[in-house]
């Protein structure tokens, strides 16, 4: 926005603010479109094509190993191309060391589990950075015999020769040009603010991206390279069996059961609608041990809910959101 319109923006009250951006912009679509607007010029930038990412994990241990220090660029970078990475039910791969550590800590000021040594499913944990910090705050209170990092994928292909990546069941992620490369996955596409308004005015874009998936077809993973999504800094506590990875979809049942399961920026009204939300809630529910302590949310302002297990049914024993529009009120 214009730096004088912000400023009208802001001398508005707060409640009327919040009351127009719910039912004018964000119900509507205008917020969604004018979002979209900046990250398309943002992501026309072929620095951020996924297919570079392995080069700035190598450039990132390079450095490492060097002088222990990392480069902030080399950062940056590898924060700046996985936030351009758009899954293909719109779910973005955005995440960065730090994100929800202070929520996970507040939590477990609060609420304690009665047991000295936890398992942990982390899900979504995309590259896991956010993850290190989680983790951290856990150790302040309890012995960690396992950390599982879940997500629905960890492994993408980079076509070298047409310039193109796949995920890891060879859906077209991104095409790379001369001067930028396209997304094909719009972001989002299935959230609260994704409305028939927004489908109309983006159609041209959706035959695009239907045109390349058609001439871009996928024919192979041994043709491509491999790339794990991992932070280099995760690899190496891969290694170390600090964390485990495993491929899991939240929208089917989860294999086995854990004291703490954290959750967030996945299961909000951002990507998805109320009943695929519940049905994530309930399936984390049953992965859930009996006094075990299930937390979601997201970090737009402080939002997350904390649910325990009793007798085998599913409780939300607390709340927080400062954005109760975009909040889903649970109901397991
Ligand atoms: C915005 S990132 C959030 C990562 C991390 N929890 C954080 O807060 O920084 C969302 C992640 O959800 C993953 N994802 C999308 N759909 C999923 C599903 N159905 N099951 C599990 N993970 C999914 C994406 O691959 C992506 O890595």
């Amino acid at each position: 926005m214009h730096p004088k319109l912000t400023k009208a923006w802001k001398a508005l009250p707060e409640q009327f603010r919040r009351e127009l951006h719910t039912k004018l912009f964000s119900r509507t679509g205008i917020y969604f479109l004018s979002r979209s607007r900046n990250s398309q010029r943002y992501n026309r930038d072929p620095a951020n094509f996924a297919g570079n990412i392995q080069q700035v994990k190598d450039t990132y241990i390079a450095e490492k190993r060097g002088s222990n220090e990392v480069n902030q660029n080399t950062e940056r970078r590898f924060l700046d191309i996985i936030d351009n990475l758009v899954m293909k039910n719109g779910v973005t791969r955005s995440t960065f060391k730090g994100r929800s550590s202070q929520i996970v800590s507040s939590v477990l000021n609060k609420y304690t589990l009665d047991k000295r040594e936890i398992s942990v499913l982390d899900i979504p944990s995309s590259t896991g950075s956010a993850s290190l910090g989680i983790r951290e705050e856990i150790e302040k209170r309890y012995a960690v015999g396992s950390y599982i990092l879940a997500d629905l994928c960890f492994d993408i292909y980079y076509d070298k020769k047409r310039e193109c990546v796949f995920d890891d069941e060879g859906n077209l992620l991104q095409v790379k040009f001369k001067r930028r490369f396209v997304t094909i996955n719009r972001a989002h596409r299935c959230g609260l603010e994704h409305t028939r308004f927004v489908g109309i005015v983006l159609f041209p874009a959706q035959v695009w991206s239907w045109f390349l998936k058609k001439k871009y077809k996928f024919t192979g993973f041994d043709r491509y390279q491999h790339i794990r999504l991992t932070h280099p800094d995760v690899d190496t506590l891969l290694d170390d069996k600090y964390f485990e990875l495993k491929k899991l979809d939240v929208f089917k049942p989860i294999e086995g059961k854990f004291d703490l399961i954290i959750s967030f920026n996945l299961l909000m009204r951002r990507y998805f609608d109320d009943t695929l939300i519940k049905l994530g809630i309930q399936n984390l529910g049953r992965a859930l041990k009996e006094g075990g302590l299930l937390v979601i949310g997201e970090d737009l302002g402080v939002t997350f809910s904390v649910f325990t297990s009793r007798g085998g049914q599913l409780m939300e024993i607390g709340r927080e959101t400062q954005r109760p529009d975009h909040w889903l009120l649970y109901q397991p």
